[in-house]
Order: structure tokens, then sequence, then C-alpha cells
């Protein structure tokens, strides 16, 4: 696996990626316009650029992206510099795994999601007929350059969005980390000042040590699905919707934290203090109760259940998480209720 480099020196930045001779860069609109110019790259290099936006993480955009590449002449000693967040890092992670069977490509997240979540890992993908991430490769980038500076121009809700897969990574693997990050006490006026270098730098950790005994997901990786389950069915429901993916992991996290008490071993008054901690940072979604039936048998749907079994993690306590648990529509249902009440 390759360790992300936290790089907070622009010129730095810039010398490695033009030692790059054969690339191509991907961005979306907004990283092409508060970004890439950041990043002091060689003018003649090819820009792709898509429009931003979950909805642009399709089949379209990934073809798209095929046949510009090939416009470029791309071959397999190109490298395709992906900046952005997460659409941008999943669509040209799968689109460079994929064109002449796989070619080099380089992730620069520019949003909190991708720093300290999506761009590692290696999992790459694009949404498939409303579901989330159906279509995908596990395939590993060169390298990931993180330069925590593109923050300064991310709106709130961003910072919140990625602020929320911190958390899950706290509260499936360590306590102290979940405490840290509830005290910080994420506000639209406080998030400037937060010294973010060490808490993406935990979040990686946290997330690397994982994915390093699991890269596949045949076991303990699926513990980084926690709030996922319910999250991706939320969604997957609401998908032109403007809200990003943490608000719907963040709903996701409150319901599944609701099932390891209700289903699971978690004890009462931990489930309560931790609802209690994501509440008092994130608004709730609002539900209809059209919304919660549509959005459970979704739940089933998720391409990580077997058979008609819903497969969730649960918390057993804060800073440990246990996954292949089995719940029913019935106990989906009943959790977004819970949600919604
Ligand atoms: N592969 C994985 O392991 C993994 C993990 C977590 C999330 N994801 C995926 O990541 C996606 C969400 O990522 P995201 O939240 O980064 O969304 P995103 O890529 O849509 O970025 C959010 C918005 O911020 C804009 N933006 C990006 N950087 C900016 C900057 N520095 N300043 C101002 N605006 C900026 C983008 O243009 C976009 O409008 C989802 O599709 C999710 O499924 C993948
Ligand atoms: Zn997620």
């Amino acid at each position: 696996m390759n360790p992300a480099a936290l790089i907070n020196d622009a010129k730095l930045l810039s010398d490695i990626l033009n030692k790059y001779q054969n690339s191509v860069i991907l961005c979306d609109q907004n990283t092409e316009k508060l970004c890439l110019p950041l990043l002091n790259i060689n003018p003649e290099t090819p820009i792709i650029s898509i429009p931003a936006g979950e909805t642009n993480k399709s089949a379209f955009s990934l073809n798209f992206i095929w046949n510009k590449l090939l416009e470029a002449n791309a071959d397999r000693n190109t490298v395709l510099i992906n900046i952005g967040g997460g659409v941008i890092t999943d669509l040209g992670g799968l689109a460079a795994s994929t064109y002449n069977r796989g070619i080099k490509f380089i992730h620069i997240p520019t949003t909190l999601m991708g720093m300290i979540d999506a761009a590692n890992g290696g999992k790459t993908g694009i949404n498939f007929n409303g579901l989330k991430n159906y279509i995908g490769t596990f395939s590993e980038p060169e390298a990931i350059y993180i330069r925590p500076e593109f923050l300064k121009t991310l709106p709130f809700y961003q910072i919140q969005s990625g602020f929320s897969e911190m958390l899950k990574h706290g509260l499936i693997a360590d306590k102290k980390y979940f405490e840290q990050l509830i005290s910080l006490d994420l506000k639209v006026e406080t998030a400037e000042f937060i010294n973010w270098n060490s808490l993406i730098e935990k979040s990686i950790e946290i997330k690397n040590a994982i994915v390093s005994k699991d890269f596949k997901e045949s076991d303990e990786r699926k513990l980084l699905n926690f709030g996922h389950t319910i999250g991706h069915a939320l969604e997957s429901h609401f998908i032109n919707s403007n809200l990003p993916h943490g608000h719907f992991v963040l709903a996701g996290m409150i319901c599944e934290t609701f099932l390891s008490h209700t289903v699971g071993n978690l004890d009462l008054a931990e489930s309560q203090k931790i609802i209690f901690s994501i509440d008092s940072i994130f608004e709730r979604i609002p539900l209809l109760a059209v919304d919660i039936d549509e959005i459970a048998h979704l739940a089933l749907k998720d391409k990580k259940n077997n058979a008609h079994k819903i497969k969730c993690i649960f918390l057993d306590k804060t800073g440990k998480a246990s996954f292949d648990n089995t719940i029913t529509l019935k106990d989906v249902v009943e959790s977004l209720s819970f949600y919604n009440s």
C-alpha cells in the first residue's frame, strides 16, 4: 500500500508533479478553478475537466474520460493525476485502472473527505443504475499527495462531510480520537482554526491499519462500512440532492448505533452518548414515511449483503466494532423511524 504524503510546501509538490513527463490531469470545474492554479503544473499538461458533483460519478463521465485520454494519446507510460474530492479520485482511479488495461495514477485529494478517506485504500468506482459505487476496482495509486492548504476554499458543509468519516474512524477503532474530535466542537466559525494536519494523519493511520490487513474487504475492512449500510441506502434514495456523502453517513451512524444497542450488545447509555455527540454537531435529515420504506428496501440491495440478509457493522463499545451482524428489513425501518423521531 502506498502511504499518503502530507505536503505543506507548495514548491515541493509542484516539483514532484512536474517530474512526471507524460501526465494528464483530471479535475472538476471547481478544483480546476480553485486548486489547479496552486499546483503550478506545467501548462502544457492536458486537462480533463468534468462538472462537479456526485451525479457525475457515472458511466457517462467514465466514457468521457476514456475518450479524452485517447485524444491526448495516453498510453501505458501516461500518469493520470486526479485533483479533486472523492468523486474525482474514485472516478479517475477507475478510468486509469481500466484504460489500456491499467495506467498509473496519482491522487491529490482536495476535500477533507478525500484526504482522510476516499483517496486512501485503493477503492475506485462509479454509481450505476442509482446504486452507489456498484462498478469499480481495487487499484492502488502510485502516490497520494495531501495538501491541507486546499481546505481553505472548501465550503463548511463539505468539511462536516469529511469530519463524519473521521468520527467513524474514532468510533470503530479509537475512543480517545473520537473524544478529541467531539471536543473540537466543529462550527463554521471554528473550522478555520483547527489544526487539521495531525487529525488527517490519525484518520489515515486508522484506515490504513485496517486496509493493510484486508485489502479486498473479506473481513476486517468491512468495519470501515460502519454507518454505510443505511447511509448508502439514504444516499441512493436522495441521489439528486445536494447533500454530500458524509451527511448520509452521519445519519447512517445514528441508525446503526441505535441498532448496535437494540440488536447488538452496545450499552444503552453509551449508544445515547454517541448519538447525542453526533447530534450536537450535525442536523438530522428530515424523512417522510414513504422515504423510510424505500430506503429500507435499498439497504437490502447493498452489494455487501448475502442473499436476503442485511449485513451491518455494530459498535460493541466506543472505539470497537464488529462486522457481519445480521439485521432485518424491520430493524432498518425501526432505526430510520428512531432517526426521524
Ligand atoms: N474510495 C473510497 O474508499 C471512498 C471513501 C469515502 C468516500 N468515497 C466517495 O467520495 C465521494 C465523496 O467525496 P467528496 O465529499 O470529496 O465529494 P466531491 O468530490 O463531490 O467534492 C465535493 C465538492 O467540493 C468541491 N471541491 C473539491 N475540492 C475543493 C476545494 N479545495 N475547494 C472548494 N471546493 C472544492 C467539488 O468540486 C465538489 O463540488 C463519494 O462519491 C463517496 O462514495 C470513496
Ligand atoms: Zn464513506
